[in-house]
């Protein structure tokens, strides 16, 4: 991707970074030999995820009316099982292993000695691309814009990687080194959570703080309320990486913080994703500062995940490495 970026170059970041997520998915499942493959269920997947994005508007609506939306969805999702059913034959056809999240699947036993049918891996690959590409494209924009607005947060991000990395690339190896630019992460999934509310149904009666939750009611629970929330932080609303050194993530009650979820059906990208945002944040800032396009807007929609509504643009300026340090030093007492 960074080949193609030129400094002085206009760009909508968000668009950016959903094609990069959703390469790195496709690689990581189909391995690059189907990289073709990968971006035509992409491209299919997130025409379904616009339809789903307005589907207060078609909930009513019975999925088997000839709607134009309903006719779309179908068209995509043809279109999507065409591809995966005929990579899942191919690949059983071949046995070998190319080494991505598809041939372990496929080799996937259960404790009967069962493997899955063609239809469950299908569902299997959907679920993987479209919960590992949007929510990790959402939450690296909306790290984009925060630092472009917090000259200071970028600059200390900025020396970090300087010192910890000079004039290579990063690898997974650093990343236990480059903690503020975990940090960094860390604090915008809690001010833009890419999943900013999820629900259970209650399987029991019980109570919660005096409420009555009767066996099937639905319990909603927001992180954009919780990560908010001034009993849990200092200074809710603002951008403050700095907040979580000293383990301030052991120190907060249990689902204080819960951009992944929790319980049984907790994220499981939640490693790869942190591990994946990371290192995309310190590859693209090492090379380059990302300033906000004046009189563009950056509105939130609370789609299935929370995403720039018009995304967000950015001119791209090549970054001078000496600047950040000098800013870093005149900036010794800011509390980010
Ligand atoms: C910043 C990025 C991400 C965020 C904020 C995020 C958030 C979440 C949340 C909150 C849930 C739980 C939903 C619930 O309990 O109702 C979830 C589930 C899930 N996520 Fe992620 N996710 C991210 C990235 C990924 C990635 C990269 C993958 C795969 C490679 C992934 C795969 C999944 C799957 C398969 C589930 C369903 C797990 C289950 O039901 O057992 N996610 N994610």
């Amino acid at each position: 991707m960074l080949h193609g970026w030129r400094g002085g170059e206009e760009r909508d970041v968000h668009q950016e970074m959903m094609r990069l997520t959703l390469q790195i998915v496709g690689k990581t499942l189909f391995d690059a030999d189907v990289e073709r493959d990968a971006q035509e269920v992409g491209k299919s997947l997130e025409l379904l995820l616009e339809i789903g994005a307005n589907f207060r508007r078609t909930i009513f609506v019975p999925h088997w009316l000839p709607t134009p939306a309903n006719l779309r969805v179908k068209r995509e999702v043809t279109q999507i099982d065409k591809v995966l059913y005929r990579i899942i034959g191919e690949r059983r056809a071949s046995g070998g292993d190319a080494g991505d999240l598809f041939s372990m699947l496929l080799s996937a036993q259960d404790q009967d000695g069962s493997r899955m049918t063609d239809r469950q891996l299908r569902d299997e690959a959907i679920t993987l691309f479209l919960a590992g590409h949007e929510t990790t494209a959402s939450a690296l924009s909306w790290t984009w814009w925060l630092l472009a607005q917090h000259p200071a947060v970028e600059a200390k991000l900025h020396a970090e990687l300087d010192a910890v990395l000079g004039d290579r690339a990063p690898s997974l190896d650093d990343l236990p080194k480059l903690a503020y630019a975990g940090h960094v992460i860390t604090e915008s999934l809690r001010l833009y959570p890419a999943a900013w509310g999820m629900a259970r149904l209650a399987v029991e009666d019980h109570e919660i703080a005096g409420y009555p939750v009767t066996k099937g009611m639905g319990v909603a629970m927001a992180q954009w309320v919780v990560h908010r929330d001034p009993r849990w932080y200092d200074a809710p609303q603002e951008f403050r990486p700095q907040r979580w050194e000293d383990d301030l993530l052991k120190r907060l009650p249990r689902f204080a913080y819960f951009p992944f979820g929790g319980g049984p059906r907790q994220c499981i990208g939640n490693t790869f994703a942190l591990m994946e945002a990371a290192l995309i944040l310190a590859t693209i800032a090492r090379k380059f500062r990302l300033r906000l396009v004046a009189n563009h807007a950056v509105v939130p929609l609370a789609s299935i995940t929370l995403r720039p509504r018009r995304g967000v643009h950015v001119t791209l300026v090549p970054r001078q490495k000496k600047e950040a340090a000098a800013f870093v030093k005149r900036q010794a007492n800011c509390p980010c």
